[in-house]
């Protein structure tokens, strides 16, 4: 027996990380030991790569590059953080995982899906999470929301509107592409209702 894996997934300012604490919060009254993380990100390795990739100018890397930068980060956390967790039973909520690899640099950069499907059987086999909930939202009202949180960490919010249109349709591709494993939650309702249609999701699946 190992823990459970549920990544949450969307474009920029759909709310994740809110509701990455309120499902942590949830489980733990349940009585589950769950770990929160994030990519890229969630390890001290991977924390360090992170900063290469969310700062400076957008065409700092090219597609691939910035794929590879991803991936090892995520070699890194799943090695140090989120495989350990799984085997010590624990729950881990990851804000961010594989489908943000598809659709930041497949769909938005322009990477061919197989170069990231191949360079993802090398670094995780066929690792992936028990359930994917994907925050859907207009982009004008995300990227708003991302907009006021200031200028660190944005640049991926600094490419063309037309960039984060194309997110939004890879991850509802995603959630088509990928029934048994995604659902989609509608990231415009209040935070509240949000979070009450993740539980819902979360307890229908995990038998809660
Ligand atoms: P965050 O803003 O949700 O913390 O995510 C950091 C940024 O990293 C976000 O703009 C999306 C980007 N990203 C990718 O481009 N590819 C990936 O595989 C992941 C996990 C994140």
């Amino acid at each position: 027996m190992t823990g459970s894996f549920i990544t949450f997934e969307g474009g920029e300012g759909a709310g994740k990380s809110t509701q990455v604490k309120r499902l942590a919060a949830a489980l733990q009254a349940k009585g589950i030991a769950v770990v929160t993380t994030r990519e890229p990100g969630g390890s001290p390795g991977a924390e360090k790569i992170r900063a290469l990739l969310v700062n400076g100018a957008p065409g700092r890397w090219d597609a691939l590059t910035e794929t590879l930068l991803v991936y090892a980060a995520r070699a890194d956390h799943v090695g140090r953080t989120i495989g350990p967790a799984l085997l010590a039973d624990k729950w881990v909520l990851c804000d961010r995982f594989t489908d943000s690899t598809y659709a930041y640099q497949g769909a938005g950069r322009g990477l061919a899906r197989e170069t990231i499907r191949r360079v993802d059987a090398v670094v995780l086999d066929d690792f992936k999470p028990d359930l994917t909930l994907i925050l859907d939202l207009d982009v004008g009202t995300g990227l708003a929301r991302a907009g006021n949180r200031g200028a660190a960490e944005s640049r991926f919010e600094n490419f063309d509107r037309d960039f984060h249109e194309r997110l939004r349709q890879a991850f509802l591709e995603t959630a088509r592409r990928n029934p048994d494993r995604c659902i989609v939650i509608d990231a415009a309702q209040a935070e509240e209702d949000v979070a009450t249609a993740i539980w819902a999701a979360v307890a229908r699946r995990f038998g809660l």
